[in-house]
């Protein structure tokens, strides 16, 4: 499999905490990697330096073979790169429909999310169709017309994975996306997240606290503790690392 996302050497630091350490990260081309550690390993950092949100203070990124690491979120996102919130970000009084059509139209048209709501006239027959069919594969066609204020955190989740996935992304990066789950939305999570790999090749980088899902979606599994990588491989492998016990399992049994 050929490199999707390429990071080298990223360090981060707020103050005197060092969130990440000389970190090396690659994800193939559909893989589905997933990372654990305990709170404050450093994921969300990350994360946020992956996608551009927070400016790494040293290190590359490379996505598909482009230097992408002073690109801003929305060059990266438009670039293939789909993301999900650890604390959902929704937009108030607008109905889960809305949310996927707004992405829709913004994948149709190339042109940022909210302008084309205000500009354009009616959606098209192709975009509701899209929306239809999110609609289906998240199991939210019973709220589709509810504002998103009054939906349970599942389901809020739910629509945040769906706007996502409505853009069609290369790489899709989710933090901690089953919090907030029951179990069978976090099994509704597991099949929708295989769907979209197996149909579309999307690649996947889950950050999760739920082992369980963790090892139902990924292909190999990365464990950080303190800003650094300290294993890679495969669940299993890793679950058995003696540096891995104490670190991760050690420190949440
Ligand atoms: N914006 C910030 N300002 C100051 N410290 C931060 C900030 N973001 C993260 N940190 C610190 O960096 C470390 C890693 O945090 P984070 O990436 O959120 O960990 P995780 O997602 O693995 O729980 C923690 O010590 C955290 O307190
Ligand atoms: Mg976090």
């Amino acid at each position: 499999m050929s490199d999707l996302l390429v990071a080298r050497g990223i360090s981060k630091s707020f103050g005197g905490v060092v969130a990440l350490s000389e970190l090396d990260f690659e994800v193939a081309a559909g893989e589905a990697v997933g990372i654990v550690g305990p709170n404050g390993a450093g994921k969300t950092t990350l994360f946020n330096c992956l996608l551009g949100v927070i400016p790494p203070d040293t290190g590359t990124v490379l996505f598909d073979g482009e230097r992408i690491d002073r690109l801003p979120v929305w060059r990266r996102s438009r670039l293939g790169i789909g993301r999900t919130f650890q604390r959902v970000e929704l937009f108030h009084g607008m109905t889960v429909a809305d949310h996927l059509l707004v992405a829709a139209q913004a994948r149709a048209t190339g042109r940022p999310h909210v302008r084309d709501l205000l500009r354009r006239g009616g959606p098209g027959e192709e975009e509701m169709a899209a929306v239809a069919s999110m609609l289906a594969l998240l199991g939210l066609e019973d709220v589709a017309d509810r504002p998103v204020d009054g939906l349970s955190l599942g389901h809020a989740r739910l629509v945040e994975l769906g706007r996502a996935l409505m853009a069609a992304p290369r790489l899709l990066m989710l933090d901690e996306p089953s919090s907030g789950l029951d179990v069978r939305e976090t099994e509704r999570l597991a099949g929708i997240l295989d769907d979209v790999r197996h149909r579309q090749g999307t690649a996947v980088v889950l950050v999760e606290h739920d082992l369980e899902l963790v090892e139902e979606v990924v292909d190999r599994l990365c464990v950080l503790d303190f800003g650094k990588m300290i294993a890679v491989g495969s669940v299993d492998d890793v679950m058995a690392n003696a540096e891995v016990r104490r670190a991760y399992l050690g420190s949440s049994a």
